[in-house]
C-alpha cells in the first residue's frame, strides 16, 4: 500500500486562526481523504508553532507567559480545525518533549557532522516574519516587504549553519525530480534563490529564551524556524521510533504558503541533509487569500470574516466546498463572502442538493420509492468516466478547484438530462426506470467523489439513496465505475442538505 505523509505548516500561536490558515488546512483534508479512498496508507499532521521571539512578544503584550500564550491559541487552532472537520491523525505542539528531543537529536546530528560553527552576526531583522533580511529585499526606511513594518537591527553571536555546503546537493536534488516543489513557478522560484547562491545562515539566538536549548552551548536556544522545521520530523518519530521514520519519510508531502518557500525548500532540505537523510519531501506551495488586495494576516484585515462565521452560514461542507472550488491551489485570489455564498448556491443548494432531492422525490412517486438498476449503456456514463479521468488527475496535482469542477460536471449534467427527459412528467414503467436508474447511479458516484470535501452531506446522501456502508469505505478508482449501483435499494427523502442562502 502506498503511503501518504502530509502536512499543514505549523501555526504561529500569536493569534488565532483566519481563513488564509484554514485554506490550507482544508486541503491538506481534502488532499488526504482522496488519498485515503485510494487506498493509500495515510498520515496527516497539524499543529502550532510556539517559540520564538514573535510569541514572546505577543504574549507579553497581552500580559501573558509565551506557554499561556500558546496554550491558548493553540487551543483555538484545535478547535478551528475541529470546527471544519479536519480528519488530521496528529496535532503537533512545537513545547512538547518529543519535539525538542526531536530537534535536539537531528541539530546534534548536523553538528557532529560539521555543518554549524559559531560566528557574529548583523543585520535587518523582522520580527514577524522571524526572518533576516538583505538591506536590498527591504522597502524605504527598513520595512518588511511582506508586512510593512519596521525591521530592527539585530548584532548575535551565533551558531551558524554551513548552508552553503549544499549548494550542489540541493542542484542535484532539483535536477533529479522535476515534481520536487509544484506548481512549477514555485519550483522556478526556488531554483532562482539557488541560482544567486547560497549563504551560511544563524540558527541560534542567544538574546532570547522562548526557545529550545542547544545541546551543546547553554547560552543558546534554536532560532525558531530551525525548530519548526523539524516538526514534521518529530511526528513520524524521527526521535523516538526509527522504524516508523524510515517508513513514513520518504513519502512526506508538505503544503505551504508562498511566503514560506525559502525556509522549506532549501533550508528544510539542506538540514535534512546535513543530518544524513537522504530522502526528500515534496512540496506543495499555494498563494495567499486576498482581502482587497492586501494578504489576509491575522494583524490585519480578517476581524471580519472568522472561519466559524462562514460555517455558521453555509455550514461546515458549504464552507469548504466554496472554499476550495473557488480559490485555485497556486496563486494568489480574492476572497469575498459573497462569491463563497454564490459558489454555494450554484454548486451544493441549486445543482447537488437538488439532484439529491429531486431523485429521492421522483423515485418515491414513480418507482414506488425503490431506486432502478442503471443502464449500461447511459449517456451519463461517458460523462462520468471522463469526469473522474480529469478529477483524479487534478486531485493527484493537487488542484482540488479542478477536481470539484470535473466532479460537479457529472452533477450539472445528470440534472440536464433530468430536465431533458422530465421524468417527472411520465407514467410509471420502464422508460422513467431507465432515466432514474441513470440518475442515480451518477448521483451514487457524484457523492462518492464529492466526500472529501464534503464528508458529512455526502454520507446524508448515500443514506438517503439507500446504499449499504459509509461513502468513506467506498474504493477508488472501482466506487466510480458505471454500474455500481444494484438498483433494488430504498430511496428516502428529507430536509434539503444543502438549503439556499440569501446572498
Ligand atoms: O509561517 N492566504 O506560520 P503562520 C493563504 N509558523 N495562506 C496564508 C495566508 C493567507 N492570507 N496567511 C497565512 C508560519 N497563510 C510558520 C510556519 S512551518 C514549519 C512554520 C499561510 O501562522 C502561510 O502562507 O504565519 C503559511 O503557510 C501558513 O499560513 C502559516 O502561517
Ligand atoms: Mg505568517
Amino acid at each position: 500500500m502506498p503511503r501518504y505523509y502530509a502536512t499543514t505548516p505549523i501555526f504561529y500561536v500569536n493569534d488565532a486562526p483566519h481563513i488564509g490558515h484554514t485554506y490550507n488546512a482544508v486541503t491538506v483534508d481534502a488532499v488526504t481523504r482522496w488519498h485515503r479512498m485510494l487506498g493509500d496508507d495515510v498520515w496527516s499532521l497539524t499543529g502550532t508553532d510556539e517559540h520564538g521571539l514573535k510569541v514572546q512578544r505577543s504574549a507579553e503584550e497581552n500580559g501573558r507567559t509565551p506557554q499561556e500564550q500558546a496554550d491558548l491559541n493553540s487551543d483555538r487552532f484545535r478547535e478551528a480545525w475541529a470546527g471544519v472537520n479536519l480528519a488530521n491523525d496528529d496535532f503537533i505542539r512545537t513545547t512538547e518533549p518529543r519535539h525538542h528531543q526531536a530537534v535536539q537529536a537531528l541539530l546534534q546530528k548536523a553538528y557532529d557532522n560539521g555543518f554549524v560553527y559559531q560566528d557574529t552576526y548583523e543585520g535587518w531583522y523582522c520580527v514577524r516574519c522571524e526572518a533576516y533580511y538583505e538591506e536590498d529585499d527591504l522597502l524605504d526606511d527598513h520595512h518588511c516587504p511582506i508586512h510593512k513594518a519596521p525591521a530592527e537591527w539585530m548584532t548575535e553571536e551565533n551558531w551558524f549553519f554551513k548552508l552553503s555546503a549544499f549548494q550542489e546537493r540541493l542542484e542535484a536534488w532539483f535536477e533529479a525530480v522535476p515534481d520536487n516543489i509544484t506548481p512549477g513557478g514555485y519550483r522556478n522560484e526556488a531554483m532562482g534563490i539557488l541560482k544567486l547562491g547560497l549563504r551560511d545562515v544563524s540558527m541560534t539566538r542567544s538574546s532570547i529564551d522562548w526557545g529550545i536549548p542547544v545541546p551543546w552551548d547553554d547560552d543558546h536556544v534554536f532560532y525558531v524556524w530551525y525548530d519548526a522545521l523539524i516538526n514534521y520530523a518529530t511526528a513520524v518519530g524521527y526521535a523516538d521510533d526509527p522504524e516508523r521514520f524510515e517508513a513514513w519519510w520518504p513519502a512526506a508531502h508538505h503544503f505551504i504558503g508562498k511566503d514560506i518557500l525559502r525556509f522549506h525548500t532549501i533550508y528544510w532540505p539542506a538540514m535534512l541533509m546535513a543530518a544524513g537523510i537522504e530522502d526528500m519531501p515534496h512540496f506543495h506551495v499555494h498563494g495567499f487569500l486576498l482581502l482587497g488586495g492586501e494578504k489576509m494576516s491575522k494583524s490585519g484585515n480578517v476581524t471580519k470574516i472568522a472561519p466559524s462565521e462562514m460555517t455558521e452560514v453555509l455550514g461546515v461542507d458549504g464552507f469548504r466546498h466554496a472554499l476550495l472550488r473557488d480559490h485555485p491551489f497556486g496563486p494568489d485570489s480574492e476572497f469575498s463572502y459573497e462569491s463563497m455564498v454564490e459558489r454555494y448556491n450554484t454548486d451544493l443548494a441549486n445543482n447537488y442538493g437538488n439532484l439529491i432531492s429531486r431523485v429521492a422525490t421522483v423515485v418515491g412517486k414513480k418507482c414506488d420509492g425503490v431506486g432502478p438498476a442503471p443502464q449500461a449503456d447511459s449517456p451519463l456514463a461517458a460523462v462520468v468516466a471522463e469526469s473522474y479521468a480529469t478529477a483524479a488527475e487534478a486531485w493527484d496535482k493537487v488542484q482540488p478547484s479542478q477536481a470539484l469542477d470535473a466532479t460537479i460536471r457529472i452533477v450539472r449534467d445528470t440534472n440536464e438530462y433530468l430536465q431533458q427527459n422530465e421524468p417527472w412528467k411520465m407514467d410509471p414503467g420502464p422508460e422513467v426506470d431507465a432515466v432514474m436508474g441513470d440518475a442515480i447511479e451518477a448521483a451514487r458516484i457524484a457523492t462518492v467523489l464529492l466526500w472529501p470535501t464534503i464528508p458529512e452531506a455526502a454520507e446524508a446522501a448515500w443514506k438517503r439513496l439507500g446504499l449499504d456502508g459509509t461513502v468513506a469505505e467506498q474504493p477508488l478508482p472501482a466506487a466510480a465505475d458505471w454500474g455500481g449501483y444494484p438498483g433494488g435499494l430504498t430511496v428516502s427523502t428529507g430536509d434539503p442538505l444543502f438549503p439556499r442562502v440569501k446572498g
